[in-house]
């Protein structure tokens, strides 16, 4: 029995390491070595080939590499009774609170712009925005966005949430589903997705969502590059009902050459660097998931099939 990486995307080797760190006795591989696809129960995927899943009648489960799943979920292909759990780890969850915290800084202090005028060699100052000043809404409040809005609001922001269902949190103003939406949008200031990518959730950030910010509102998305409908943003910050964005997610990675977001003065990307997996940080879970799959006992941070998330 072996723990069957499936990922063309990431270096292996760090993962395999980290893995046999974490469980010594736990026969580690990549999908390209197994010699017998019958024996396969468990599998650790990060955009694997699609359709592969198939050709693995004994897969119990499935273990993102990451937080999000939505790479797992959209392959039509996966057999009917394999489970999937994902990474809930609080380094990676602070890593986004603190590239949150950084982009937010670098718009409410022009930093961006400043760099465009040093670039041109212009001496020219503008007035700032202080962190009393602003409220920010976080759109996903499961354990990642959670974290960041007690991470932010720490920091000294005012801070609401929106999620899909009620939350149990309590530590912060909390909206919950479509009929809160409107409330929870006009009184923001900067907007940060955190969403699970699911049917619902596509397209959520469209113009008709956007034109509830207050004018002059901020951006941020750090959830997947489909939440938002790309040419509604550029529209919304182009009539100038909205400052700007920060990127850090697109629908199609890496950002295509011609795409209109890397030369658009308003926008500010990264390449998906807000949080990255750290193999050491999350192989216990993933062995310890390993474990009870095999053993047919209940997973950690199990996925609704259903619900997408
Ligand atoms: C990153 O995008 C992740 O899902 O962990």
């Amino acid at each position: 029995m072996s723990l069957v990486i499936f990922s063309n995307v990431h270096k292996i080797q760090p993962w395999i390491d980290a893995l046999k760190d974490a469980g010594p006795d736990v026969e580690v591989i990549s999908y390209e070595q197994i010699q017998d696809r019958e024996k396969v129960q468990f599998a650790l995927a990060w955009n694997h080939p699609k359709g592969i899943f198939k050709n693995y009648p004994n897969l119990k489960c499935i273990s993102s590499m990451g937080a999000g799943v939505d790479h797992i979920m959209n392959d039509p292909d996966i057999p009917g009774q394999t489970k999937i759990v994902r990474i809930i780890d609080p380094l990676l969850s602070q890593d986004l609170a603190e590239f949150a915290l950084s982009l937010i800084m670098s718009h409410m202090r022009g930093l961006g712009k400043y760099f465009h005028l040093q670039n041109k060699k212009v001496w020219k100052k503008s007035m700032y925005k202080r962190i009393a000043d602003l409220k920010v809404g976080i759109m996903g409040t499961g354990a990642i966005g959670n974290h960041v809005a007690l991470f932010l609001q720490s920091c000294g922001f005012s801070v609401a949430g929106w999620g899909k269902n009620p939350g149990k949190h309590t530590e912060y103003r909390r909206f919950h589903g479509y009929d809160q939406l409107d409330e929870f949008l006009c009184n923001i200031n900067i907007l940060i997705c955190l969403l699970p990518l699911t049917p619902e959730t596509e397209g959520i950030l469209d113009k008709h969502t956007l034109q509830k910010l207050p004018q002059g509102a901020y951006v941020i998305n750090l959830g997947r590059g489909l939440h938002i409908i790309d040419q509604d943003l550029i529209e919304m910050i182009d009539k100038g009902h909205l400052a700007g964005a920060g990127l850090d997610v697109f629908e199609h990675e890496p950002l295509p050459a011609e795409h209109p977001f890397w030369s658009h003065p308003g926008i500010q990307i990264t390449p998906h660097v807000a949080s990255l997996t750290t193999p050491a940080s999350v192989a216990p879970q993933i062995i310890e998931n390993y474990r009870r799959a095999v053993n047919d006992q209940d997973l950690l941070n199990l996925v609704n099939r259903d619900q997408g998330y």
